[in-house]
């Protein structure tokens, strides 16, 4: 294990490496599969996404059922990265915030920083103050753009451990709901990400990256 942060430190050309090695895969590897090791890796990297107020208004789906993955391809643009990659997650946010997350999260915790009820208090009553002010709709768009710190997370996760990976937002949410029969779970298909290795003849990953100068995406004050 670590002793301290800078023995976990990367150096930032290892970081730019990986963020530059990484693109969104079109084409993998069907033949090749991610260790059980560092898929669990990435599995905790999932869960030790930050969200607001720490609620975690998500579920995430790993889908390695072959039969599942064939019936979200239709779901999917036949895009091939659902039945080819290695592994594939859906994730899902909460439909709605209500008095029930808002405990469990309360309790959850008490129980890991061993906090009181009456520690928590306030927070508590800032989170439903906070949720009781939006309406159905917001509360949803709300856990969405949690969902989306988690998959950032997950493709960040993945590249520096030298797995290929391409977010989907090319699906049907409502079709995937369908197949993954989350209709009236209180959860909702949002994204999905195929993981795993790159195929060798797979184009895209020669091209050069293009994005904008930094000088249009950043500014300093
Ligand atoms: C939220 C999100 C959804 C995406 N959906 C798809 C998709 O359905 N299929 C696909 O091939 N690429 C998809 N992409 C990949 C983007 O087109 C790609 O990330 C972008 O062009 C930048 O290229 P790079 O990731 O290779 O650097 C998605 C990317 C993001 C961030």
């Amino acid at each position: 294990m670590f002793n301290s942060s800078a023995d976990m430190t990367l150096i930032p050309d290892q970081l730019l490496a990986s963020l530059r090695w990484r693109y969104a895969t079109k084409k993998f590897d069907a033949s090749r599969k991610i260790p059980a090791g560092t898929w669990d890796a990435i599995e905790e990297s999932l869960v030790l996404t930050p969200s607001s107020f720490g609620l975690q208004p998500w579920k995430f789906i790993v889908i390695q059922d072959p039969g599942v993955r064939a019936n979200l391809s239709p779901e999917s643009w036949r895009q091939p990265q659902v039945t080819e990659a290695s592994h594939y997650v859906v994730l899902t946010a909460r439909t709605d915030l209500d008095s029930t997350d808002i405990d469990a999260w309360m309790a959850r915790m008490c129980e890991v920083q061993g906090s009181s009820a009456e520690a928590v208090a306030p927070l508590d009553g800032m989170i439903r103050g906070f949720a009781q002010a939006m309406s159905h709709e917001a509360r949803h768009a709300w856990n969405i753009r949690q969902v989306y710190i988690a998959l950032g997370q997950l493709m960040a996760s993945a590249a520096l451990l030298g797995i290929d990976a391409c977010p989907m937002e090319g699906i049907s949410a409502a079709g995937y709901d369908h197949v993954l029969g989350l209709e009236g779970s209180g959860y909702a298909t949002v994204v999905a990400c195929a993981l795993g290795y790159r195929a060798a003849d797979d184009k895209y990953a020669e091209m050069p990256k293009a994005r904008f100068d930094r000088s249009r995406v950043i500014s300093h004050l």
